[in-house]
């Protein structure tokens, strides 16, 4: 059966059907968050974080990302395959090309992510032109962490919220097939989905994203210290399987987050 395709998120958008999707690093969660219902894995550099045990994602390299792909890639055979391109592997458009091609032909990504607002456009138009999609990823970038002062929420002053609007709009005209938002608030998350044709995906951007994205070892409760827009699933259920049900189920019938879990 080939994987889903983006297409199938297109499609949910129109009816207005919510998406749960996870992070995943290795074959055993893949197949397990596969079988409990997940349409979208996330093989992210926050692997730096909750595998390597980094401080942030920035030492993460592109090896690294295609070598845990495969892995994510082994365990699944059925959810959307999404790679994100690690710290400075997309620093100019040509390396984002080179790099974006590894992980699609070693790593078997089908769509990558990468962070930042309009002036990532021309390297999205360059990727898209090629046959590589593109997930945009805007907010809370954690790539720019020491830029941005740390782990804050991000869009709440009237001229930050209007440039996140103006980029996300910008991304979207440049190709890029989804977006993702990180950490803003909650009305302006549910403008900007609407604004746009694309998929949007949200953490910690509360519950009117066409889907949501959560770590999993956050949602498994097995994170020091978790974001407060998250939530462990596992403390109700008996097991991880019947967790990710629980997420899953919650994403579509539109419980979580709640407004506590989001940002006003
Ligand atoms: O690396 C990551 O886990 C992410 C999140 C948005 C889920 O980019
Ligand atoms: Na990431």
């Amino acid at each position: 059966m080939p994987r889903l395709s983006l297409n199938h998120f297109r499609k949910l958008k129109r009816q207005g059907e919510k998406f749960a999707s996870l992070t995943a690093y290795d074959a055993s969660f893949a197949r397990v968050i596969e079988e409990a219902g997940i349409e979208l894995v996330l093989v992210g550099d926050s692997l730096g974080m909750v595998i390597q045990g980094h401080e942030s994602t920035l030492p993460v390299s592109i090896e690294e990302m295609i070598y845990h792909s495969q892995q994510v890639h082994r365990g699944s055979d059925k959810m959307l395959l999404m790679v994100d391109m690690p710290f400075m592997s997309y620093a100019t458009p040509d390396t984002a090309l080179h790099n974006a091609a590894r992980l699609m032909r070693e790593g078997y990504a089908q769509i990558v992510k990468l962070e930042g607002g309009t002036w990532l456009a021309d390297t999205v138009k360059l990727l898209t032109e090629r046959g590589i999609p593109v997930c945009a990823h805007l907010g809370l970038m954690p790539q720019s962490v020491h830029q941005l002062g740390g782990y804050v929420v991000q869009g709440r002053a009237a001229d930050d919220a209007e440039r996140l609007r103006q980029d996300a709009l910008a991304l979207q005209a440049a190709g890029a097939s989804m977006l993702l938002l990180e950490c803003i608030p909650g009305k302006l998350a549910a403008e900007i989905t609407q604004l746009l044709t694309i998929p949007v995906i949200g953490i910690g951007a509360g519950a009117d994203c066409d889907g949501q994205i959560l770590v999993l070892y956050d949602m498994l409760g097995l994170t020091a210290k978790p974001p407060s827009f998250s939530k462990n699933f596992l403390l109700e259920q008996a097991d991880i399987q019947a967790a990710i049900i629980s997420y899953t189920q919650a994403v579509k019938n539109k419980t979580f987050p709640t407004p506590e879990q989001t940002f006003s």
